[in-house]
């Protein structure tokens, strides 16, 4: 029989403005994640990558609850949130894990996980089929605790992200703008030769 105490959270999310804009978000929650849930026995993993988060952990039902409301109601950082399951479950799955951070951005993945991963190349969790959820929440539970990707790597990719988005709609804008720049330079470099 299933424990009524013991119990998991998964949930998606998008980062937010507030998110991105703040090149330390995904550090700042690594680092409050990791002391905070090792002093209320929360474990379990956080996974980032596209501009989406990734969340499942288990604890106490009281603690977890607290938690619950913390991150999926007042936490603005992150949007859109969709709560996969808060269910009672017999044993923990991520024990010994207070908070392992994976950072699945794309090109940012470890040899290792990539190798274990292909089979879920993108990590678009808002896409994701009940099959896809089981089958990214097995392989997730068989990884080990390997090096962490470089938290830089992803504040700079985060910045680029943002940037793109913001260029994205504009592009034919943007392109026509630097054809011109562009001819504006050649004339001038032409008028100065004679
Ligand atoms: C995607 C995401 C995941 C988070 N995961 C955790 C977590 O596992 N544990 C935790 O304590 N806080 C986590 N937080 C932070 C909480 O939302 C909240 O800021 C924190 O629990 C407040 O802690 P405090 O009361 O000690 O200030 C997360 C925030 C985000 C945006």
């Amino acid at each position: 029989m299933c424990s009524n105490r013991l119990m998991q959270l998964t949930y998606i999310s998008k980062i937010s403005w507030a998110g991105k804009l703040n090149p330390r978000t995904l550090a700042d929650i690594q680092q409050l994640a990791t002391a905070n849930n090792y002093q209320h026995g929360i474990t379990g993993i956080l996974c980032y990558g596209n501009g989406c988060f990734f969340q499942c952990i288990e604890g106490d039902k009281s603690e977890l609850s607290v938690l619950k409301d913390n991150i999926c109601i007042r936490d603005h950082r992150h949007k859109d949130v969709r709560v996969h399951h808060f269910t009672p479950i017999e044993q923990r799955h991520y024990q010994g894990w207070t908070m392992h951070c994976l950072f699945l951005e794309h090109g940012l993945m470890s040899k290792a996980h990539k190798k274990r991963l292909t089979a879920l190349a993108k990590f678009i969790p808002f896409s994701w089929s009940t099959e896809d959820w089981h089958e990214f929440m097995s392989i997730i539970e068989t990884l080990g605790q390997e090096p962490q990707q470089s938290l830089a790597a992803i504040r700079f990719n985060a910045i680029g992200r943002w940037l793109s988005a913001i260029a994205a709609p504009h592009q034919a804008f943007l392109l026509v703008q630097s054809i011109l720049l562009i001819a504006i330079i050649v004339s001038l470099l032409r008028l100065l030769q004679t």
